[in-house]
């Protein structure tokens, strides 16, 4: 049986504390197979990929359809119980970890994948699918799927549509919330909302998917979502572009924006992360020398857009050397050299990773003043290390700092003043989670936060729904 010390979030309705009258209602809801009580099982749950934020909880409840998210969802609300959403797990702002003790409600059992609509080029998939099988089979039936990001084979579509996931094909077809045609979601008190017909033109009043994307999974469970496809572009080529210095490349990443008809990636990285990478996983350097600042960038379309890209490439200032590949192997090396970033600073420290956007005009500023901010507040630590890299062409940079006591806030407040001085965002993909609220107002005024609030009163009275979360 569960035990009866589940304790729901601090900004639960009825306030933390509150324990589930009956706590064996979850297993009669979905079983006692699926719900997970001893430690060892639960531990993985509780704790988020980075390592920075750590939590507890008495369960971990697996449900394996809608009507069991709904009574699940029913049980808690009734007794005001947190609960902490979880699909893939890769939340990197905190957003998926029970830090208040929240019983976890663990999405991946619904999985299921619809067929593809050939004709419209649309998908429905259950919230545990992960992306990279909604890749696959759009490319199995001759289209395929506009988000891509480095966790697809571990992110869910739940996750990455409560989260509006960004990732590194936005240049080209924007984020989740442009691919999601319909939603099915469980509210806060249990009620199920779907909309998943897939009309391209429906204009019948409050749109529950743009809402719910990017809601960070406050205002509803979202279950399953119906993703519009996009023509597949099967010829690519990959240019890995040297920069004398950090602020050419974001500026050539800004005019290679003009080029947006085939150009799929602009992806940006320094020296100092190159030399990480490359460390940590054995790589051979791509030059014969180093240089400051480079930009991975890719080309996609039906027909080999090589020569596009050479000729891109050439007009482009300031590119001291060019790797350039159109092999499939050759690419994925080339991509390596990017997508190794994220794990690479993990294993020199637990990162605060703030993935900020400023306008792109003052996207080179971004960059030339984030590591002296980081430098001035992060205290006399030797080993506070700022790594610079993302997605230059939508103006957003992850600003990562090693280094610096998890705990430890300074560093990520003088980067977000540093951001908002910018007028730029304090979360461009990965949400503001638990780890970012003290934040959102500098990017969100009173009335607009009090909107939201009012709009999470109506959704989710009992305030249970990811409590840690945004607001
Ligand atoms: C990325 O762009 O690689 C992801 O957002 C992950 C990260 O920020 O580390
Ligand atoms: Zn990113």
């Amino acid at each position: 049986m569960l035990g009866s010390h589940a304790r729901a979030g601090r900004t639960g309705a009825r306030g933390g504390g509150a324990e589930l009258s009956s706590p064996s209602d979850l297993e009669e809801v979905v079983g006692r197979d699926h719900v997970l009580t001893d430690p060892d099982l639960v531990a993985s749950y509780v704790v988020d990929w980075t390592g920075r934020y750590v939590g507890s909880s008495a369960a971990v409840v697996r449900p394996g359809s809608v009507p069991e998210v709904a009574a699940v969802v029913e049980v808690c609300a009734r007794d005001g119980v947190g609960l902490t959403l979880q699909g893939g797990n890769t939340s990197l702002s905190g957003g998926s970890v029970p830090l208040s003790g929240e019983i976890v409600l663990s999405l991946t059992r619904l999985d299921s994948l619809g067929d593809v609509d050939t004709v419209a080029g649309q998908v429905t998939a259950g919230c545990g699918v992960r992306v990279g099988v909604v890749q696959r089979a759009a490319a199995a039936a001759g289209w395929a799927y506009g988000v891509d990001l480095g966790s697809r084979d571990s992110c869910t579509v739940g996750g990455t549509v409560s989260t509006n996931a960004g990732g590194l094909h936005m240049v080209r077809y924007g984020d989740t919330r442009a691919q999601v045609l319909g939603l099915e979601a469980v509210l806060g008190d249990g009620s199920v909302v779907s909309h998943l017909g897939g009309l391209w033109k429906d204009n019948t009043g409050y749109n529950f998917g743009s809402l719910l994307c990017g809601a960070e999974g406050t205002l509803g469970v979202v279950t399953a979502a119906r993703l519009r496809l996009v023509p597949p572009a099967p010829e690519r080529a990959v240019a890995l572009l040297a920069f004398e210095s950090a602020v050419l490349a974001v500026e050539a990443a800004a005019s290679l924006r003009r080029w947006v008809g085939v150009l799929e990636a602009v992806e940006f990285f320094l020296q100092s992360g190159l030399s990480l990478v490359c460390s940590t996983f054995a790589l051979p350097a791509p030059f014969a020398s180093e240089f400051p600042a480079y930009l991975l960038v890719e080309a996609a379309s039906s027909s080999d857009p090589t020569d596009e890209l050479a000729e891109a490439v050439d007009s482009l200032a300031g590119v001291a050397d060019v790797a350039l590949a159109s092999s499939s192997s050759r690419r994925a090396d080339l991509w390596r050299y990017r997508e190794s970033h994220t794990e690479a600073i993990n294993s020199v420290g637990v990162p605060h990773k703030l993935d900020v956007s400023v306008p792109l005009q003052r996207l080179a500023e971004l960059v030339e003043r984030a590591p002296a901010v980081v430098a001035a507040f992060a205290g006399s630590g030797e080993d506070v290390r700022t790594w610079l890299f993302g997605h230059a062409a939508d103006g957003s940079v992850h600003v990562n700092v090693t280094g610096v006591d998890p705990a430890d806030e300074t560093v990520d407040d003088a980067v977000f003043e540093l951001v908002a001085e910018l007028g730029g965002s304090v979360s461009a993909e990965h949400g503001i989670g638990a780890a970012k609220r003290r934040w959102l107002q500098l990017n969100r005024s009173p009335s607009e936060i009090a909107a939201m609030r009012a709009v999470k009163r109506a959704l989710d009275p009992a305030g249970i729904l990811n409590p840690n979360v945004l607001l």
